[in-house]
């Protein structure tokens, strides 16, 4: 990215940032409620995040020649309603950490976090009500299948045989359709309806790819997140089902420690080691790199040749921050 794009991006976030900082301030009069609900989704909110659904709305937006305002509101709303579905999931995970910080429901408990997900959620709605109202039925939609996905995935809780084609169904739902929407909100914004709809197809696939470096980062282990949650919640995460589909010996493993809801901590992390000894880390890899390139695939024959280059740019931002892996140089032993 060229010197004057970075600074223009640095200025378009420090923008999005006040409107989130503006946007999550309690109404004065709201009373004594609205100061817990604000003061729990600050929390999460301002505890450092990527910001990757900001960012992915600025290259969208810039691509079409969206206005800086417009650009602006789409991603502090797409920050919400991503933060609204963490403190929604930290509850379902039962997480601890988040961002390197306790997580809502740690500190404050369960109900107060799945009221702040849901005041958060209102604040991202109001933050887009001025732009057409197309764009907020597209959210209303989005949230639907958001909320659907997070369903699907706890349905599919211990399954180690869960499909390639089920994993992603879940995924796009998760996270594509949000990425997605960053696309698709702004393409109405401009009357450009036919991009929108290659930015979703194009959104859902980069989600997907995502999806698989946040499922790898459960196992490699972040400051910021509980490693082998994924594993310790039975959740069938991208790299899990892979090894399992490669060696009866992990799918075993992992059948044994499924069958008890809750699964032993120090036998979840004994079983995640095993995992990546059998070269899950670089499977994934490979796997994340061909989503990506699919997702920039999409965007074929529509004048966005910019666009595609900054998006390969920015996921190979994403695959260069995956923590490292030191099983990588042994990788045949378990198979
Ligand atoms: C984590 O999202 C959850 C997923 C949808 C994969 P991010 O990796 O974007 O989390 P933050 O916003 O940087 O904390
Ligand atoms: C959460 O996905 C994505 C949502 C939209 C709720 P994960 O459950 O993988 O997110 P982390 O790993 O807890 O951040
Ligand atoms: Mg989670
Ligand atoms: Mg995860």
């Amino acid at each position: 990215m060229r010197n004057d794009q970075n600074d223009d991006l640095a200025l378009f976030m420090a923008g999005a940032e006040q409107r989130l900082e503006a946007a999550l301030r309690p109404a004065p009069g709201d009373g004594a409620a609205s100061d817990l609900l604000a003061e729990a989704a600050r929390h999460l909110t301002f505890a450092g995040g990527k910001r990757a659904r900001c960012k992915l709305a600025w290259l969208f937006g810039r691509a079409l020649g969206a206005p800086g305002e417009a650009i602006a509101d789409v991603a502090a709303a797409a920050e919400m309603i991503h933060a609204a579905s963490l403190l929604h999931d930290d509850v379902i995970d039962n997480g601890s950490t988040r961002r390197g910080k306790p997580t809502v429901n740690a500190q404050w408990g369960n109900l107060v976090a799945v009221l702040a997900g849901d005041w958060l959620l209102t604040r991202a709605f109001h933050q887009i009500e001025h732009l057409p109202p197309q764009v907020t039925h597209d959210a209303v939609r989005l949230v639907a299948a958001m909320t659907r996905a997070s369903m699907l995935e706890v349905m599919a809780r211990g399954r180690v045989q869960l499909s390639e084609s089920e994993w992603r169904t879940i995924a796009q739902g998760k996270t594509g359709a949000l990425f997605g929407w960053c696309g698709q909100a702004l393409a109405r914004s401009m009357g450009e309806e036919p991009k929108g709809e290659s930015f979703v197809r194009c959104g859902l696939r980069l989600g997907a790819a995502f999806q698989m470096a946040d499922d790898l980062i459960d196992l490699l282990g972040d400051a910021g997140k509980d490693r082998f949650s994924d594993i310790l919640n039975r959740n069938p995460s991208w790299p899990v089902l892979a090894a399992a589909r490669g060696s009866d010996v992990i799918r075993r493993s992992l059948d044994v420690l499924w069958a008890s809801a809750e699964p032993n901590e120090t036998r979840a992390a004994e079983t995640g080691e095993q995992i990546l000894a059998s070269g899950a880390a670089a499977e994934t890899r490979r796997a994340l790199k061909q989503e990506i390139a699919a997702a920039i695939a999409e965007l074929d024959g529509q004048g966005l040749s910019d666009l595609q280059q900054q998006l390969s740019v920015w996921a190979d931002a994403m695959i260069a921050q995956l923590p490292r892996d030191n099983h990588a140089a042994w990788t045949s032993g378990i198979r």
